[in-house]
């Protein structure tokens, strides 16, 4: 039987270039055909970024089951596996699992009851005060905001990066706006609504390089540091959200969990995307750590590779490309993790609840580089 789900590209707002995202409509996740699925998929990697309204009633079983589709024979280990279970994790304090159901994690702010068999949890949304180098003034902290850190979910060591990552709101606080300040010196900045979830594309952030960039990107392979939320605690960020500071501050192979090399991971600086076959520009700019160089050498300068990455990814998010999605009740989203980055934004005030579950799962291979297809 033919599917009915409806996939339309989101509407693009005046002096936007974001030509990702999609809504979709008459979908229920809850009870998805197989048909669905297939539109659901070919939608996906077409458009990045799917919206799909009114879907309060998913259980975290069924958001399971959508997001290990994307990647069926992957072993259904959540994307961190049991890293987050560190303590010194920069990304332990932000997630609480779901009993019943490992690997969804519940995410949000402020004090909940009773959820899915939690209780008694005390969320907290990530402010940049705890990540950035600078930060916003205490008295601009309710108008203003920043991206807090442009990522993609992977744990980059040992686990294979998700393909899809699930969010679905489940409560979301009365809507304001914040104004989004990269405080870069660009002067760029945008209205943005609270507690926005930002996404940049990748392969758009791909095509807006020069060729010579373009060549270099795709001839270059990331290698990620060992343990890398660790490895970064007690590094700062960029006032963008995009990488960190070089400071020296991260933390030294002694004072790591032990390391396995064959864990460590070299990845391509781009990622092909299996059904369009583009390039998307794909790095994990917090935790990147030395550049292979296509002449073999190792680039292993941590602030040079900094650099050069930045230099490459920020044009990806400038405020007319990115998507930054005013997220209501109900509303599920997924994401190609592998195609996209994506940013936690925003500063709620101590009684703005707002609770929301994500999921994504370790990849069952690594992410096609460039030479795939064209060897093909
Ligand atoms: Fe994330």
């Amino acid at each position: 039987m033919a599917s009915a789900v409806h996939v339309e590209p989101l509407p693009r707002a005046e002096g936007s270039e974001v030509a990702f995202g999609a809504t979709v409509t008459n979908v229920d996740v809850e009870n998805l055909t197989d048909a669905d699925f297939e539109v659901l998929h070919k939608a996906l990697f077409t458009h990045q970024v799917l919206v799909i309204k009114n879907q309060s009633h998913a259980s975290p079983r069924a958001q399971y089951a959508l997001t290990q589709r994307f990647d069926p024979t992957a072993g259904g280990s959540y994307g961190h596996g049991a890293t987050l279970d560190a303590k010194r994790s920069v990304l332990h304090p932000d997630l609480k699992t779901i009993p019943h159901q490992p690997q969804v994690q519940v995410i949000g702010h402020g004090f909940v009851a009773e959820y899915e068999g939690l209780r008694d949890v005390r969320l907290r949304h990530p402010h940049h005060r705890t990540f950035h180098d600078t930060v916003i003034p205490d008295e601009d902290d309710l108008e203003c905001t920043r991206f807090y850190r442009w990522h993609i979910d992977a744990a980059l060591y040992g686990l294979a990066p998700p393909v899809a990552t699930t969010l679905l709101a489940v409560r979301v606080p009365a809507g304001r706006t914040q104004t989004l300040r990269y405080d870069d010196g660009s002067g760029d900045e945008m209205r943005v609504p609270l507690g926005t979830t930002a996404f940049a594309d990748g392969e758009a952030t791909y095509d807006l390089l020069s060729d010579a960039d373009k060549a270099f990107a795709r001839s270059t392979r990331v290698e990620y540091a060992p343990h890398p939320y660790i490895w970064m605690s007690p590094a700062k960020s960029r006032s963008t959200g995009l990488g960190l500071v070089s400071q020296g501050r991260e933390l030294p192979a002694s004072d790591l969990p032990p390391v396995d090399p064959a864990a460590v991971q070299v990845l391509p600086m781009c990622w092909r995307n299996p059904v369009t076959g583009r390039l998307a520009l794909q790095i994990h700019p917090s935790a990147v750590r030395r550049l292979h160089l296509a002449d073999g050498s190792v680039l292993d300068d941590l602030e040079k590779v900094r650099d050069i990455v930045y230099r490459l990814q920020r044009p990806g998010i400038a405020p007319a490309r990115v998507y930054a999605h005013d997220w209501e009740e109900g509303d599920f989203v997924i994401f190609h993790n592998r195609g996209v980055l994506h940013s936690v934004v925003g500063a709620f005030a101590e009684d703005e609840v707002r609770l929301f579950r994500q999921c994504n799962i370790a990849g069952s291979a690594m992410p096609q580089g460039p030479e795939v297809a064209a060897a093909a």
